[in-house]
Formats: C-alpha cells, structure tokens, sequence
C-alpha cells in the first residue's frame, strides 16, 4: 500500500512531464530544426535603455550577438571617430554600453545564430561591421547588386530595411520583405 502511494503521485508528474513536452513541442514551430538553425530563435531579452538612446539615433539598435566582444570593445574605444561620425559619449555611458554590449555579444550568447556568427569569424580579427563578413556575404549571396543600391535601403547594414524586426533579433527569413 505504501508503495503504491509512493509510486502514484511519481507517475502522475512523469505523465504531466510528457503532456507539457507534447504541447510545447506543438507550439514550436512546424519547419523542424533546420530553420531553427537557420534563423536562431531569440528569446526577446529586454534592451538597454542606454543602448538605445545613445546607438540608435544614426542607425537601427544592432542586436549584441552580431558581434564578438572584442568588435564591441574596438567600437566603442573610437566612437569619436566611428565611420566618418563622431558618436562620442561620456565615460561612464560608454563603461555601461561596454558591459552591455559585452556580455550579449556573439561569443558570450548562446543562441544558435550567435554561435554560428561566432565561429564564422577568425578569432585574429575584429570587424567593425558585420555587414561586411564572409558570413553575411554568404547569408546574402543571392541579394544582388542592383537591389543594394537602391536608396530605400543605403547601406547593407540597414538590416531593418529588410528584416522588419532586425532591431528584436529576428532575421527569419519568412519576414524578409526588400523594399523597391
Ligand atoms: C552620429 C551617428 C551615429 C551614432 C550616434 C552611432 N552610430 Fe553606429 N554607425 C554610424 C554610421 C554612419 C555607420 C556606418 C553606416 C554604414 O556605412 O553602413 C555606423 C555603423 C555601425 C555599426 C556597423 C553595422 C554594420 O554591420 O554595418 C555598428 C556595429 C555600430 N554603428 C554601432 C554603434 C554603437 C554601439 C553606437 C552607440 C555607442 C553607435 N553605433 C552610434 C553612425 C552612428
Ligand atoms: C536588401 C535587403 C536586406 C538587408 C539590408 C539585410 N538583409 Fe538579411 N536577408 C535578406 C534576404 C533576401 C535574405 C535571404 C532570405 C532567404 O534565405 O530566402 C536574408 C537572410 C538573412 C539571414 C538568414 C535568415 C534565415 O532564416 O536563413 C540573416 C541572419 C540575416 N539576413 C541577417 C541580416 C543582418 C544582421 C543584416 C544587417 C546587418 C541584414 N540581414 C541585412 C535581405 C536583407
């Protein structure tokens, strides 16, 4: 009797253990891992305010995770003179952004994309864009010249143009619209 007591209640958590794995694994998406990996899903983590205020009044707000930290810590060690702009901030902000930006950055998240963006780069450099690596020429390769052109979008870096929720972290393909 004792047994069956003991064992009633750890089959019941065993069953519910399986019905929450079945209706999680039915939320996700139907495409399986493969376009999991592709696009990496990433759990919406709440932006810096700081971040924002002080790095997307030029350009969209660029998820952490595009870059390892070393680009980051190059970055912000020459806002003064950061592409042809001058972007300086007081030591403390850019003490702050640097934390930030750090602990999301590609070789610090575990997310897939970050991981796969993090391996794409040589470990002896540190870009600056990440719209100029091997890796998103290669995500990118059948964007042809002509339409990088065009004025609705400027600059390869303006993930936005295309991928509406660039800011969010989200490049699914599914929601890729280029402008005309
Ligand atoms: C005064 C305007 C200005 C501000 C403020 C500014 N940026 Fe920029 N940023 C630029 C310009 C201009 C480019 C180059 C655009 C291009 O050529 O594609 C750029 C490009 C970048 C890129 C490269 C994106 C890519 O992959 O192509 C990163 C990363 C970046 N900025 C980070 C930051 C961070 C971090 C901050 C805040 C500390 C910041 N920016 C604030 C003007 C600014
Ligand atoms: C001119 C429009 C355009 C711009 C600007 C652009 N992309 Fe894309 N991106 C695309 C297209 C088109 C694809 C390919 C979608 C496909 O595979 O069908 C793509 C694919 C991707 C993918 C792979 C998505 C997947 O599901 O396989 C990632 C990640 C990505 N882009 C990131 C970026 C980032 C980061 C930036 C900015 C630094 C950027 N893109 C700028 C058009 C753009």
């Amino acid at each position: 009797m004792r047994q069956i007591l003991f064992r009633f209640p750890r089959s019941l958590s065993l069953f519910t253990l399986l019905l929450l794995a079945a209706t999680s694994a039915h939320g996700d998406d139907d495409d399986g891992p493969r376009r999991e990996e592709r696009a990496g899903r990433h759990s919406a983590t709440p932006v810096d305010p700081l971040y924002k205020s002080e790095c997307s009044s030029c350009h969209m707000l660029y998820p952490p995770w595009l870059l390892p930290a070393r680009s980051w810590k190059a970055i912000l060690g020459g806002l003064a003179h950061h592409f042809g702009e001058n972007a300086e901030s007081d030591l403390k902000t850019v003490e702050h952004l640097s934390k930030v930006l750090q602990e999301s950055s590609s070789d610090h998240s575990s997310q897939r994309l970050a991981q796969k963006i993090d391996r794409s780069i040589p470990s002896n450099t540190t870009p600056l864009k990440f719209s100029e690596t091997t890796f998103f020429k290669r995500l990118h390769r059948e964007v042809g010249a002509k339409v990088w052109q065009r004025k609705s979008i400027g600059t390869p870096g303006n993930c936005s143009a295309c991928h509406a929720k660039a800011e969010s972290g989200d490049f699914d393909e599914d929601g890729v619209r280029i402008p005309k």
